[in-house]
């Protein structure tokens, strides 16, 4: 059935750049009919396991600006935390980048943190510069978001000193033989940094070209504030801010953090941590391997969302079938209609969820009906 739909081989590559791209999409969604999805997904999550991949993509992701920067961002980012689960299988994590690619999905979500080994120094980092060797000319076309802060030794804290800043993105640059990272992000707030040190750290980076742009992740609007005054003295833009956003967790997106950061002068290009529910300590998923009953409640919402969405889709030989979409993708597809331009941040270490994770979620014909629909069932 898999290998039937995907004779449908509709390939919506958009040019990357463009202002417009998710406004385009948008449009295209609300006037034209939407494309058939390309797989069953209607046993998502364990089934997907098992779905076989197709020779050729059949969709691929769009891509996003980012204010202040010449940078684009594909529509859904693949993020590291789980890296680690690939050691000593360098193919396994050069297969789940390369099924990254076939779906557009260029943005790689890093931090020296995930698999902590010492300050720094991280596991995922690692592996994930094993598979970067291993595909000669891959960097180039990732677009990496290394974050940088967390230290762990002597316990939790942050050093935003201008000394741990480049030694930092040092260890990055080295550690992926690349002259530039695309975005340097602060992993974390320090209520005590001292921004003008900071500002002054990524105006040398930015002279010497090792970073396109910079992000904040977990930032409060004050201390947003305070960096980007202290970097406006410089002449320098924060382009980027990841937190998290999902169903399971929408506060950023009803406390109207999400709009703060999404329009006017301080649009900043979301990312969104944890977007299904992940455990932003590594472990299992907090949503659909729940018990508790709003998670169920949450993940049955979807559930019936996936069904109610149902497609009419061409099976080829002038037969038809109707495929419906898993919570998991749906899940996704909430977040990419949220109009804050929200990058969520996929990380499944499984090649086959995560192309059904990427792939439908786009073209699900979902409508602020069922944005609100779903909204509604969040409720604590
Ligand atoms: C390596 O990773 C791939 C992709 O996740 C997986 O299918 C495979 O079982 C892994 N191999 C080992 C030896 O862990
Ligand atoms: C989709 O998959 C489900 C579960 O495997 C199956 O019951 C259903 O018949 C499939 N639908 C189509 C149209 O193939």
């Amino acid at each position: 059935m898999f290998a039937a739909a995907c004779l449908v081989l509709l390939v919506f590559d958009r040019a990357p750049g463009a202002e417009a791209v998710n406004r385009g999409l948008r449009k295209r969604r609300s006037q034209t009919p939407p494309e058939p999805p390309t797989s069953n997904a209607t046993t998502a999550m364990d089934a997907a396991l098992t779905v076989k991949l197709p020779a050729v993509p059949p969709f691929k992701v769009g891509r996003i600006s980012v204010p202040h920067s010449d940078l684009t961002l594909s529509r859904i980012a693949y993020g590291s935390l789980h890296f680690p689960e690939f050691k000593d299988n360098v193919t396994g994590l050069t297969a789940a980048l390369e099924a990254c690619q076939k779906v557009g999905v260029t943005t790689i979500d890093l931090a020296d943190v995930y698999g902590w080994i010492e300050d720094g120094h991280g596991a995922a980092n690692d592996i994930f510069a094993e598979a970067l060797k291993a595909s000669p000319g891959l960097r180039s076309k990732l677009e990496l978001v290394t974050k940088f802060g967390i230290r762990l030794s002597g316990g939790y804290h942050i050093d935003l000193s201008p000394e741990w800043i480049h030694e930092s993105l040092d260890r990055y640059l080295t550690l992926f033989d690349t002259d530039y990272v695309d975005v340097l992000m602060i992993h974390n707030p320090d209520p005590n940094m001292d921004v003008q040190a900071v500002a002054q750290a990524f105006k040398e980076i930015k002279e010497a070209r090792k970073a396109r742009a910079f992000g904040i992740s977990n930032f409060h609007q004050w201390e947003y504030e305070a960096l980007r005054d202290a970097m406006a003295a410089e002449g320098l833009k924060l382009s980027v801010h990841e937190m998290e956003t999902s169903v399971l967790h929408p506060d950023r997106i009803t406390d109207d953090t999400v709009s703060y950061f999404s329009t006017g002068e301080n649009e900043l290009r979301i990312l969104g941590w944890g977007a299904l529910g992940g455990d932003p300590y590594g472990g299992s998923n907090l949503l659909f391997g729940s018990e508790g009953e709003r998670e169920k409640r949450i993940v049955e919402t979807l559930a019936l969302k996936g069904q109610e969405l149902a497609l009419e889709e061409d099976a080829g030989l002038g037969k038809k079938q109707t495929v419906t979409f898993g919570p998991d993708e749906v899940a996704v597809a909430w977040l990419l209609h949220h109009p804050g331009n929200i990058v969520p941040i996929i990380g499944t270490t499984a090649v086959a969820r995560l192309m059904a994770q990427t792939t439908p979620a786009e073209k699900i014909p979902f409508r602020d009906l069922d944005f609100d629909d779903i909204m509604s069932a969040l409720h604590y």
